[in-house]
C-alpha cells in the first residue's frame, strides 16, 4: 500500500432539514484520511451517519459544512453536471438492495455505466461479459435478477460497480441481505480486486465479520468518529 491519501474529509458536516424543529445533526466534524489501496469497514449503531457519510463521498448529497477532497480535488467546488461525471468515472457505489433493475438482465445492468461513455455499444457490451464470467457468471447473462440468487444479483451490482474500473468503491451494507458464506464470498471477492488492482473501498457494516476483512474500522457514534483504529488484518 503507497502512502498517498485518495480522500480526505475536514471537519465535516451534515444537518437535515436545518432551521426546522426537525434538525438533525447527521455528521458533526467528520476528519478522515484514507489512503489509496486501504479496505475501510464503518461501523456505529444505527442511525449514527454511516449511510449520510458515503452519500457525502459519494456526491449524492451535499455537506452543510466542511470539505471533501478525492485525489487532490475539492469535490464541493464541481458543478452538479461535473460531478455526475466524476462520479461515474471515480466512484463505484454498491448499496445493501444492489438496486437492479428487474426488468433489464444481469448484462444489461452491468453494461449501464458504459454506456454512458463514449464506449461503443458492442465494446460495452464485451466488457460486461468478461466482468461477469470473471464473476462466475458468465452463464447468467441474461438472466433477470430475479431469476438470480442474492449473492448472483450482488455479483451483478459489483460487477457494474466495477466496470469502470472506478478508483474508489462504496459499500452500504454490501452483504447485509447475505448469509454468511455469500457475505464471506464477496468480501474474498472485494479483497482480491483490491489485491489486484488497488481499488480503495469503504465499506458499511454491522457485522464485526465482515469488518474484519478491512484494514481499518471507523466507529461512529452520534455523527462523531470515536475511533478510527486500525483493526482486522
Ligand atoms: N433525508 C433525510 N432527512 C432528514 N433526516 C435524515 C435524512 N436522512 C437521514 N436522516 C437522519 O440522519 C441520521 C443519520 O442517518 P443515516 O441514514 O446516515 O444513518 P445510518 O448510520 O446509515 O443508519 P442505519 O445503520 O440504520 O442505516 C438519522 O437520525 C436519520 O434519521
Ligand atoms: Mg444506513
Amino acid at each position: 500500500m503507497g502512502d498517498e491519501i485518495i480522500l480526505k474529509t475536514e471537519n465535516l458536516g451534515k444537518i437535515y432539514a436545518e432551521g426546522t424543529p426537525m434538525e438533525v445533526h447527521a455528521l458533526r466534524g467528520i476528519n478522515i484520511e484514507i489512503k489509496r489501496g486501504e479496505m475501510v469497514a464503518i461501523m456505529g449503531p444505527s442511525g449514527c451517519g454511516k449511510t449520510t457519510l458515503l452519500n457525502l463521498i459519494g456526491g449524492i448529497d451535499k455537506p452543510t459544512y466542511g470539505k471533501i477532497i478525492i485525489e487532490g480535488k475539492d469535490i464541493s467546488t464541481l458543478t452538479d453536471e461535473e460531478m455526475t461525471e466524476f462520479r461515474l468515472f471515480n466512484i463505484g457505489y454498491i448499496f445493501q438492495l444492489f438496486n437492479l433493475f428487474d426488468f433489464l438482465t444481469a448484462l444489461e445492468n452491468t453494461v449501464l455505466p458504459l454506456l454512458l461513455t463514449n464506449t461503443s455499444r458492442f465494446e460495452a457490451e464485451e466488457e460486461a461479459k468478461m466482468m461477469l464470467r470473471q464473476m462466475g457468471l458468465g452463464d447468467k447473462l441474461n438472466h433477470l435478477p430475479s431469476e438470480l440468487s442474492g449473492g448472483e444479483q450482488q455479483r451483478v451490482a459489483v460487477s457494474r460497480a466495477l466496470l469502470m474500473n472506478p478508483a474508489i468503491i462504496l459499500g452500504d451494507e454490501p452483504t447485509g441481505d447475505l448469509d454468511e458464506m455469500t457475505s464471506k464470498d464477496i468480501m474474498d471477492l472485494f479483497r482480491s480486486i483490491n489485491e489486484n488492482f488497488k481499488q480503495t473501498f469503504i465499506v458499511v457494516t454491522h457485522s464485526k465479520y465482515i469488518a474484519e476483512f478491512c484494514d481499518r474500522t471507523i466507529r461512529i457514534i452520534d455523527g462523531q468518529i470515536v475511533d478510527d483504529g486500525y483493526g482486522g488484518k
